[in-house]
């Protein structure tokens, strides 16, 4: 069984982490979108709200499951047997830090990290800035999942 993780924040998912788990499910015969638990960083969803929009968004893929980690990711790679790592890179700004990553997971624990380049439509979206829009009430309806934008659009009218 050749598998994979995503990792990531996915606060909320988007249409980029989409098009990267969905390239990778032609590639692997499971992958696990892992969500980091991580409670240092103030978040707009819940892990188990990012979860939930994770195993509706990926259901059509047929082969990638949801979880969550906290800690290191090799650990979570190890106690899964799960030897690579899939990240996208929408742009040079981003090579810098996952190559460091890259290199520390290979160097702590022989974990592979593969780069896929993203979709060139989604190379400028991220969740932050998908959240800072929305916020102000531009539209996003082109970046993120409808289940996404409707849990997007009540979670910031709750906040207002
Ligand atoms: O969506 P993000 O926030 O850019 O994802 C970053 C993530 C979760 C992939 C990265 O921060 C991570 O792997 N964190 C787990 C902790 C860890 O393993 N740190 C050492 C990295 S070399």
């Amino acid at each position: 069984m050749k598998r994979a993780v995503c990792p990531g924040s996915f606060d909320p998912p988007t249409f980029g982490h989409l098009d990267i788990v969905g390239r990778a499910s032609k590639l692997y015969d499971e992958v696990v979108v892992a969500v980091l638990v991580n409670k240092n960083k103030a978040s707009l969803f819940t892990v188990e709200e990012r979860m939930d929009m994770l195993v509706a968004v990926t259901a059509e893929y047929g082969n990638v499951r949801v979880d969550s980690f906290h800690g290191l990711l090799v650990n979570y790679c190890l106690a899964h047997q799960i030897p690579v790592v899939v990240k996208g890179l929408r742009a040079v700004s981003d090579f810098d830090y996952e190559l460091q990553m890259a290199q520390m997971n290979h160097g702590l624990a022989g974990v592979e990290t593969l780069f896929m380049a993203t979709n060139p439509e989604y190379s400028f979206l991220s969740s932050s800035l998908v959240k800072e829009v929305a916020m102000y009430e531009g539209d996003v309806a082109h970046l993120v999942p409808p289940i996404v934008l409707e849990r997007l659009v009540s979670r910031l009218a709750e906040l207002r």
